[in-house]
């Protein structure tokens, strides 16, 4: 294992799906960084942070294929469900005094290329769909997808700007 490398083969075309997919690279990034560090101040800033911007982006994601009428969205959530669960296992021994940053360094890194390439772009065309207004050609779906900010979504998705800023994450998660 090391660094994890973005290739085009990963992008979605929504550009701020790609964005976060691509910040939580670098989070992964820094644990590989740090997991040896015997500072365990240091890892557990680092844990909180994968951890916590990966359930954000979850969050976002499937505000955005409810909101686009995904048909497989229940399957999705279930699937970043168990992921969580598993993930916050591992960091409840971290928590609990075990070494896991290996560990949870290798199962961040195979799993979210892995569901980048499958269930993620499972819904890109229909997201983008969405994104273009219903009836658009592929071609002007790609542009809207790529030409939309954070202040798009926030009003696209006005129930995930209520719910993520009590617990102020919206700001984090489009933090550029
Ligand atoms: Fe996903
Ligand atoms: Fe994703």
């Amino acid at each position: 294992m090391s660094h994890l490398v973005w290739t085009a083969d990963l992008n979605t075309g929504i550009a701020e799906i790609d964005r976060q997919h691509q910040r939580i690279v670098e989070y992964i990034n820094a644990l590989y960084d740090q997991k040896d560090n015997p500072d365990r101040s240091v890892l557990a800033a680092i844990i909180h942070n994968v951890v916590d911007y990966t359930e954000s982006h979850f969050a976002f994601e499937e505000a955005l294929l409810e909101q686009s009428g995904y048909e497989f969205l229940d399957l999705h959530k279930k699937v970043h469900a168990l992921f969580i669960r598993r993930v916050s296992l591992i960091k409840g021994r971290f928590d609990g005094g075990e070494d896991v940053a290996g560990e949870l360094h290798d199962i961040l890194s195979r799993w979210l290329f892995s569901h980048i390439r499958a269930e993620d772009h499972n819904y890109k065309e229909r997201v983008k769909g969405y994104l273009a207004g219903r009836g658009a050609d592929a071609a002007a779906a790609q542009t809207k997808a790529q030409a939309l900010q954070a202040s798009d979504y926030e009003r696209l998705l006005p129930e995930l700007n209520q719910r993520m800023q009590k617990k102020g994450w919206l700001a984090r998660l489009f933090s550029r």
